[in-house]
């Protein structure tokens, strides 16, 4: 069974207005539909609408958001729901970035909600683990990102779990320069599909997209994505220059 070669970029808190809109452009300009590949751009909140815009006349560039409310609608302040989300024309929302995890204390329970909103209104939750670089150091990475999958994906459905998309993404890689070799990302992606099949079975391990995630770039991009597990990336830094962005979709 193949899967889906998925490269998502995810703009975090850059770019104002007029440049997300050039970047979009410049990005929705260059890649080809023909190529296979499921594009995504992340903008931030206030630019979804725009980029979805100068994006939709490609079929295969689609628009995520980076993140969403655990709540449906109602008084919360500042957040942003699932459908609304939906109403911009988003397909896909990221769930659990590390960012997330460590600068606003999100939790697992806040993982299942926003993956369960995101379910309730149609999109695609783009679920990021990993490990830190102490925890790698202490060897407590493979039974850490194998707690990560189960306290969130064990909370749904057979048929939900396979709508999620991973992003494994080693916090020690990410904006840092230092990406993870092939080999530790694959032995890493390998490691996930075997508690994916021990957890659920071997068809869920075989079909999820898993993505590798930090500091991916154009020039290490081609060894990543050559990995058997590694079904392609989530690009942080490298996204904001679509001249980049586009080389790594090219490197399939
Ligand atoms: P990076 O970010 O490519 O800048 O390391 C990746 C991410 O956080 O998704």
């Amino acid at each position: 069974m193949s899967r889906p070669k998925i490269v998502a970029g995810n703009w975090k808190m850059n770019t104002n207005l007029p440049e997300a809109i050039q970047l979009a452009s410049a990005v929705a300009g260059r890649v080809n539909d023909a190529d296979g590949v499921v594009k995504i751009l992340i903008p931030p909140f206030p630019f979804l609408t725009e980029t979805k815009k100068a994006i939709e006349h490609k079929a295969t560039l689609h628009l995520g958001a980076q993140n969403c409310s655990t709540h449906d609608k109602g008084a919360y302040t500042g957040e942003i729901a699932a459908g609304m989300l939906k109403s911009t024309g988003c397909k896909y929302v990221l769930v659990g970035h590390s960012e997330r995890r460590q600068y606003f204390h999100e939790t697992h329970a806040d993982f299942v909600k926003k993956a369960e909103q995101a379910f309730a209104h149609g999109l695609t939750p783009i679920y990021c683990i990993g490990e830190t670089l102490e925890q790698r150091k202490n060897g407590s990475h493979y039974e850490l990102v194998k707690n990560q999958v189960k306290e969130v994906l064990g909370a749904f459905k057979p048929e939900q779990i396979g709508k999620f998309i991973l992003a494994y993404e080693p916090v020690w890689a990410i904006g840092t320069g230092e990406t993870a070799t092939s080999a530790q990302a694959q032995d890493m992606h390998a490691h996930i599909r075997m508690v994916l099949a021990e957890l659920f079975d071997k068809t869920t391990a075989q079909q999820m997209p898993v993505l590798y995630g930090g500091s991916c770039n154009a020039q290490n991009a081609p060894e990543l994505f050559a990995c058997a597990d590694v079904d392609g990336g989530l690009i942080g830094g490298a996204s904001l220059k679509a001249d980049d962005f586009c080389r790594i979709i090219d490197s399939f």
